[in-house]
């Protein structure tokens, strides 16, 4: 596959930008190689500026739900280029997505609307905060929550793919706010409690986690995180950056019949445009400026691009529930028939193949995985036109816009690599000894 405009192209931008890229595992650290450069999108499929096609499982890690470039995305964009892109002023969309997103999450009663699901998880934790009038925070290792700084240790996603426990440039004050607990570990939360449970503002959590590849929870965590903080007087938050609007119309919460007391939103609440929320009780909400003390502001908060493409794809998912169904569908026959070696973890339309035989069910497992063999298996499906996030600790997500034609394309090709024995192609791979070797 030629790939030689990607190639001067990340060149150059290496010299401009910290390692070519706006976000750290576009880069292809851990997999090696050249990222493909992205000249455009439409339905399943991108393609890159060489003119290669892909089928793609990244939907730009999740936002993409209905696929690239969906048509009533589209049109209500045009309509917002012919009045103003963004005023700093109220609109009257905002009304309008305000309440198709409390309509749809029932914990959610009142809704602020910010600009990344960074901006909304460091929103709800100082609102949780300023709440309970208490500091600590209780999160899962190897979930990932945005670069907030208190929230950057024992991190999923660009972290757990480049091996970086806990990041530089965060006071050790600041990170020594945040209790880094296994997730699904019951025990290992009332032990904190227990110890320190006047203290402990939140608990926050991936309700079903997509940045160490997907891990579901166990039967009765997520109840035990509900019970836990009311019994302690500590809210409990649920990102639902990536699994709001997802795995249902009310996200994770609807799944598994829990209610959050916050709930973070990002990602497909922007239809594919920088929006994401915060929101849960009308009484925690009324806290946050100008009804309560609680400071919080964005210049471009709510403005009318983002938030008309956001209801442009959550009025589609509300008055086509059959979606889901429909989406779930293809990503079991995605993730159906898989070899002997690999652990495939599916909730819905996100899945992970993982290079282990163990399951998978929180960092520690995760981690166990044969990185160089997913690396292998990463650029044998790259090369064929599939494209899979660059990194074994990653969610893959399905969208409307996949036929059963691109799924099955996607499974016969897998297929291969597993059957092939010429498949050993990455520069110096050996693979792990616990693992089933390459035939
Ligand atoms: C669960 C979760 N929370 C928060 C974030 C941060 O969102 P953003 O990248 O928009 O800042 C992400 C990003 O992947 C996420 O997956």
């Amino acid at each position: 596959m030629n790939r030689s405009k990607s190639e001067a192209l990340f060149a150059a931008a290496q010299k401009l930008i910290p390692g070519g890229v706006n976000s750290p595992v576009r880069a292809y650290r851990s997999v090696g190689g050249t990222p493909p450069f992205i000249a455009r999108g439409d339905g399943s499929r991108i393609y890159d500026v060489d003119g290669n096609e892909y089928i793609d499982y990244v939907l730009s890690w999740g936002p993409l739900i209905l696929g690239h470039r969906p048509p009533q995305v589209i049109e209500a964009l045009r309509e917002v280029l012919e009045i103003g892109t963004s005023f700093g002023a109220p609109t009257e969309r905002e009304v309008d997505l305000a309440a198709l997103i409390c309509e749809c999450v029932p914990s959610i009663e009142m809704v602020r609307l910010v600009s990344s699901g960074t901006e909304a998880t460091m929103s709800a934790l100082r609102v949780a905060r300023g709440f309970t009038g208490r500091d600590l925070t209780i999160k899962f290792e190897g979930c990932y929550h945005g670069h907030v700084d208190s929230l950057l240790v024992k991190a999923g996603s660009g972290m757990a793919t480049l091996g970086i426990a806990d990041t530089a440039g965060v006071p050790e004050s600041f990170a020594a706010t945040t209790i880094a607990l296994p997730f699904n570990s019951i025990e290992a939360v009332e032990i904190a409690f227990r110890e320190r449970g006047d203290k402990i503002a939140a608990v926050i959590v991936e309700p079903v986690v997509g940045n160490m590849g997907c891990v579901p929870p166990r039967d009765g965590f997520l109840k035990a995180l509900r019970d836990l903080t009311a019994k302690y007087g500590a809210l409990l938050i649920f990102d639902e950056v990536m699994t709001g609007f997802r795995l249902a119309l009310g996200g994770a919460q609807e799944l598994y019949g829990i209610k959050a007391d916050l709930t973070t939103l990002g990602k497909i609440v922007g239809g594919g445009l920088p929006l994401a929320a915060y929101g849960g009780r009308a009484d925690i909400m009324s806290k946050v400026a100008p009804l309560g003390p609680i400071y919080q502001a964005g210049t471009l908060s709510g403005n009318p691009l983002a938030v008309s493409a956001g209801i442009a794809v959550l009025g589609y998912l509300k008055a086509h529930p059959e979606v889901y169904e429909t989406i779930e569908k293809r990503t079991a026959q995605l993730t159906a028939n898989i070899p002997e070696g690999i652990t495939v973890n599916r909730v819905g339309s996100m899945f992970t193949f993982f290079f282990t035989t163990d399951p998978v069910v929180d960092w520690e497992s995760a981690k166990r995985c044969d990185t160089a063999r997913f690396k292998q298996f990463f650029h044998w499906m790259l090369d064929r036109g599939i494209y899979f996030a660059p990194s074994q600790f990653e969610a893959g997500f399905v969208s409307t816009s996949h036929s059963e034609q691109d799924i099955a394309r996607t499974v016969d090709t897998a297929k291969e690599f597993f059957e092939r024995a010429d498949c050993q192609s990455a520069a110096g791979y050996q693979p792990a000894p616990h693992l089933p070797q390459l035939e």
